[in-house]
Formats: C-alpha cells, sequence, structure tokens
C-alpha cells in the first residue's frame, strides 16, 4: 500500500490510500487482469463484461450524469430520503462515528450525512473507499474545503481489502455507508460475499447504512436505464471504448445497441450491448479475435430490484438486524440501517 498526503488542501485533513488490486484501479497500470476479464467474459455464454471497470475517468463522469437524468429517480429520491432523515441515520453514538463509505464516487448524497454529523458533534472523520481514484481524490478535496473540521482519509482500490484495513487500522465506531443500490448490481451470492465482509470488519458499535432500490413497475425501470439522451448508452459503451484504449480493441461501439430490460423473474434490470450486424472484434492484449452474430448480446451489468421480504431474509442471512428503515412516499427506494446481530455471549454467525 501507499500513502500520500495530497497538496492543494491541508495536507493533516486528506489523506489517500491505495489499497488492493491496483489493476481495477482507473489510472495506469498492469493490464493482464484487465484484459483476462475481458477474455473470459467474452467466451463465456451468455457473454458478459467485468461492470467494475465501467468507472474510469469518462465512466465515472458518464455515472454523474445518469444521476441528474429525469429517468433517473434513484438518485434524487435516495437524496430527499437522506435530506430528511440524515439526522436519524446518523444518531446513536457520544463520540462521533467514523463514516466509512463504500464506492463514494463524487459523494454528493454523502454531504448530507457529514452535515448532519458534525452538526451533532462538531467534527469527524470521513473515509470513502472507491475503484475511480479519479472520483474519489475530486470529492475528498471538495470535502476537506467545505467542511473545516471534517477530516478525510481515501482508500482507492478494493473493497475487502480496504475494509480489513480499516478495521485494523481506524479505531471507534463507524458508520457503514453503501449507497445507491450498487450492492444491487452484484450477482446474489456475491452480494451475500460482500455483506460478509462488511459484517466481519463491524463490531457491535458499528452500523451498516445500506440504500437499496425497490421492485416496481417496467415503464418507471426500463426508461431509467434507457433514457432518451443516451447518457446511459454511452456509459454502457464507454466500457467498449475502454477496452480498445487499454487493450488495444477494435471495437466500434455504434455497432452495439444499448438495452435494458427489466426481468421480474430474475428481480433485476438487465443492461446489455447487442451486436448490431455480424463482426469481429479483435482484442490484442486478452489474445482473443472474437465473432458477434447478429443480435448477440454482451449481458454487461445487473441492478437488481428489491422487496422489503428479500432485503429481511439478506439481513437475517449476513447475520445483521434491521434497526430502522427510511422511504419515499412511493416506496421506491429503501435506506435501511443494520446492525450486527448478537447474541448475549458475543457476535451471531
Ligand atoms: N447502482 C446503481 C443502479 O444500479 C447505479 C448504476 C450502476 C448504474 N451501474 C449502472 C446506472 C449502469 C445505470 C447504468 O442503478
Amino acid at each position: 500500500m501507499t500513502t500520500q498526503a495530497v497538496a492543494h488542501a491541508d495536507p493533516r485533513r486528506l489523506t489517500i490510500h491505495r489499497t488492493g488490486d491496483s489493476r481495477l484501479r482507473s489510472d495506469p497500470g498492469p493490464t493482464e487482469t484487465f484484459a483476462r476479464a475481458v477474455r473470459d467474459g467474452l467466451l463465456a455464454r451468455p457473454r458478459t463484461l467485468p461492470f467494475p471497470y465501467f468507472y474510469d475517468e469518462v465512466g465515472s463522469a458518464l455515472f454523474e450524469q445518469i444521476c441528474r437524468v429525469p429517468e433517473y429517480y434513484l438518485t434524487r429520491t435516495e437524496d430527499a430520503i437522506l435530506r430528511e432523515h440524515a439526522g436519524a441515520m446518523t444518531e446513536g453514538w457520544t463520540a462521533p462515528p467514523t463514516i466509512v463509505e463504500l464506492g463514494s464516487g463524487s459523494a454528493e448524497k454523502t454531504r448530507r450525512l457529514i452535515a448532519a454529523a458534525l452538526r451533532r458533534h462538531g467534527h469527524l472523520h470521513y473515509v470513502p473507499i472507491d475503484v475511480s481514484a479519479s472520483a474519489v481524490e475530486d470529492s475528498a478535496r471538495t470535502l476537506v474545503r467545505t467542511f473545516e473540521a471534517l477530516r478525510v482519509t481515501a482508500y482507492v482500490g478494493d473493497y475487502r481489502q480496504s475494509l480489513a484495513e480499516i478495521a485494523a487500522r481506524i479505531p471507534g465506531p463507524k458508520l457503514l455507508v453503501f449507497l445507491g443500490s450498487s450492492l444491487g448490481n452484484y450477482e446474489p451470492d456475491a452480494a451475500a460475499s460482500l455483506l460478509a465482509a462488511v459484517s466481519e470488519s463491524m463490531g457491535p458499535d458499528d452500523r451498516l447504512l445500506l440504500g437499496t432500490d425497490m421492485a416496481k413497475s417496467a415503464s418507471v425501470l426500463e426508461p431509467a436505464y434507457d433514457d432518451p439522451q443516451g447518457v446511459t448508452a454511452r456509459f454502457n459503451r464507454n466500457l467498449l471504448v475502454r477496452i480498445n484504449r487499454e487493450l488495444g480493441a477494435d471495437f466500434v461501439p455504434e455497432r452495439f445497441q444499448h438495452q435494458a430490460v427489466y426481468r421480474a423473474d430474475r428481480g433485476r434490470v438487465e443492461l446489455h450491448l447487442v451486436s448490431l450486424e455480424n463482426q469481429v472484434v479483435h482484442i490484442p492484449a486478452a489474445n482473443l479475435t472474437t465473432h458477434f452474430a447478429r443480435g448477440e448480446s454482451i449481458h454487461t451489468e445487473n441492478s437488481h430490484k428489491y422487496t422489503r421480504e428479500a432485503l429481511f431474509h439478506m439481513a437475517e442471512h449476513g447475520g445483521f438486524v434491521e434497526e430502522a428503515s427510511w422511504t419515499d412516499s412511493q416506496g421506491w427506494f429503501r435506506v435501511q440501517r443494520w446492525r450486527l446481530r448478537t447474541t448475549p455471549s458475543g457476535p451471531a454467525h
């Protein structure tokens, strides 16, 4: 791990750590892991691509744009819930809990929580974790500039390794924050295993604040992932642009159509890139030449949509208990606060 104090801001208040798989970072580095993941995904049937690689610098910027698209109700709905209930979400400690955020991105919504905790305690330590170096560095700089009594320690890299390091290095109670229904981008097994890593990093005084998008009509869900301005389509195709740039491939992104389908039976919106013609693509760094039939799809991402029952099951299964929850008037989005389930003899499993 490397540590770097950052110029331009008060260096005592902002530190950036780089952890985990360096190839998941958006800055230049070894590409073998990326190449292998692309190769494995494109050789699989149905074909897939590894979604964490969406968030290079362009991808992170496009994602910020998605958050402002009218059809993409998730961000503003969750933000309204946070705005209204930030006080209750951050209460329960006499000393300020360290706020640890998974996938902070621009951290715009988290400002509500930071402001509420600062109002109550006067000072605060915020620890964002993100795979995107550019997103986390920009937002961390803005935050220390905005809030004088805020100290930020940012982790760039893998969630699990960062969580383990944070648990080992930063004492005191923590409020872990996982917003934007990002948990829903993982397959159920991977989501359960990520929650297990979260719970392993937690103690009895820690809490998890989890934001999840709820199951609803396809007529609301599909436009949210296929907006008429085409921002989400650009975000999806940007993965091909990145493969071209970093792996020397010759994808023509326009020859793939962005598609968002709500599969109620699977409880998720699926994002695909569908080949518009028969075509051959070369990916030199992945040592792969592959033929796409017209209509053949690459399944690039899932966004799972939850029911309350599914959430309770996930909590139960992960060794958590729900302490409180908040939602909007339409019940479209839900933020829940979980603690570890404990028995009188100690933490349960
Ligand atoms: N986690 C959010 C969601 O599932 C944001 C997101 C992740 C997203 N990947 C995306 C939004 C791709 C649009 C397209 O909605």
